[in-house]
């Protein structure tokens, strides 16, 4: 196996004060795009560590090299922003910062990403050749982004990521091949109507019930135009307009969000949305304005990285516990970003203790922090393995 034993000695011994720096990280969560102080602790981390480091690549991210090798560059990315909701999970080293949480697990990434450097450091020099990038901003889908245009996958001929999922226990993890997460977009549409008298809708043109026929009209046109094996899914999560009690509006705004798993279908959708809006308002008078912005594509994980990590996993936490999953998420993940460019693999690290834990995104979750080590354990012997197969790593 890989991953010696002189590496689990070593990491049995680090992992408290790992423990630590989360619970630290956890208490001190920084927004998108916002993550200074989490970016200087990792630097100075790595630094320890002998880790090359490059700081504000990307704006808030850092980047470190390993090795002095001249061969393939093998690479791990983790995240490190928190998202704007309350925590409300009553732990002790819960969020110090009103409003902003670590509600998505990046602390954990960013300490997985920590650990794996850790161990990668007690290499010699001289025979390998590792890239960690400490992303930031992926809850706004930018910071790879960043990353990238700042150079920091070139030359990366395998890239690694994971995510934290509750639905698995700890000791547990979830690969896939292919879509792992759906193409993403952010919809505005404005119905333009004309005002008048609520008590008189016949001598207006009334936005509000044009803007609700769009709303139904675009689920129907789901179910009825696009194979039911091909799933899309358009959430509006805002809508304005209206000035009075009795006078009909004359324009509304929607905003919305739009999810599919194919990334052709996704390419389609904005104008297949469009011609649907503006048949509808038309019909009634109305006119509509459609914009639509592409936030993220599909995760699409290559199947012969996955089977190198699925077979790392294995001799981790043995094959029952490496589950293959069935379906992918209708969440985004802009690890895709990087995806576009470089053959990687991303998977799911269970993270639900004796107690279930709560969804992704809630003021309540709470993954069991047993996680981090496996997620370690896991991400190490894949890298190794990678590099085994693709440099002169030795054991
Ligand atoms: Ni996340």
């Amino acid at each position: 196996m890989i991953f010696s034993e002189r590496m689990n000695l070593l990491l049995e011994e680090y992992l408290p004060e790992l423990l630590e720096i989360r619970k630290h990280l956890h208490s001190h969560p920084e927004l998108s795009g916002q993550e200074h102080q989490t970016a200087a602790l990792v630097a100075g981390e790595l630094r320890k560590y002998g880790w090359k480091v490059q700081e504000g690549i990307g704006r808030t991210g850092v980047l470190a090299d390993f090795g002095e090798g001249d061969g393939p560059l093998g690479a791990l990315r983790v995240d490190m922003d928190a998202l704007p909701i309350q925590e409300n999970t009553g732990l002790e080293y819960a969020s110090l910062v009103e409003g902003v949480m670590h509600a998505c697990g990046h602390d954990i990434h960013t300490c997985i990403g920590l650990g794996v450097a850790r161990l990668l450091s007690t290499l010699p020099k001289s025979s390998v050749r590792f890239r960690l990038l400490f992303q930031p901003a992926e809850e706004i889908a930018k910071g790879a982004y960043w990353m990238k245009k700042d150079g920091a996958i070139k030359d990366v001929k395998a890239l690694f990521g994971v995510h934290v999922f509750p639905e698995l226990s700890v000791g547990t993890i979830g690969v896939k091949n292919g879509s792992l997460t759906a193409a993403a977009g952010e919809l505005k549409i404005e119905i333009i109507g004309e005002s008048g008298h609520g008590a008189r809708p016949h001598q207006a043109i009334d936005s509000i019930w044009i803007a609700s026929r769009v709303i139904g009209g675009l689920q129907e046109a789901i179910s009825r135009k696009i194979d039911a094996l091909n799933p899309v899914v358009i959430s509006f999560g805002k809508i304005s307009g209206g000035k009075a009690f009795n006078v009909i509006a004359d324009r509304v705004k929607l905003l919305g969000t739009v999810r599919c798993l194919d990334p052709l279908m996704h390419q389609t959708l904005p104008d297949w949305i469009t011609e649907i809006v503006e048949n509808i308002a038309g019909a009634f008078g109305a006119k509509a304005i459609v914009s639509y912005r592409s936030i993220a594509p599909p995760v699409n994980n290559d199947p012969e990285l996955t089977l190198l990590l699925k077979n790392a996993a294995i001799s981790i936490v043995g094959e029952q516990n490496v589950i293959h999953l069935e379906k992918a998420s209708l969440g985004a993940e802009d690890f895709a970003e990087f995806l576009r460019d470089v053959p990687g693999t991303m998977f799911r690290l269970g993270v639900s203790g004796s107690k279930r834990c709560a969804p992704l995104h809630h003021g309540q979750f709470s993954p069991d922090e047993g996680s981090l080590k496996v997620g370690i354990q896991i991400l190490t012997t894949t890298l190794l393995s990678w590099s085994k197969l693709n440099c002169s790593v030795r054991d």
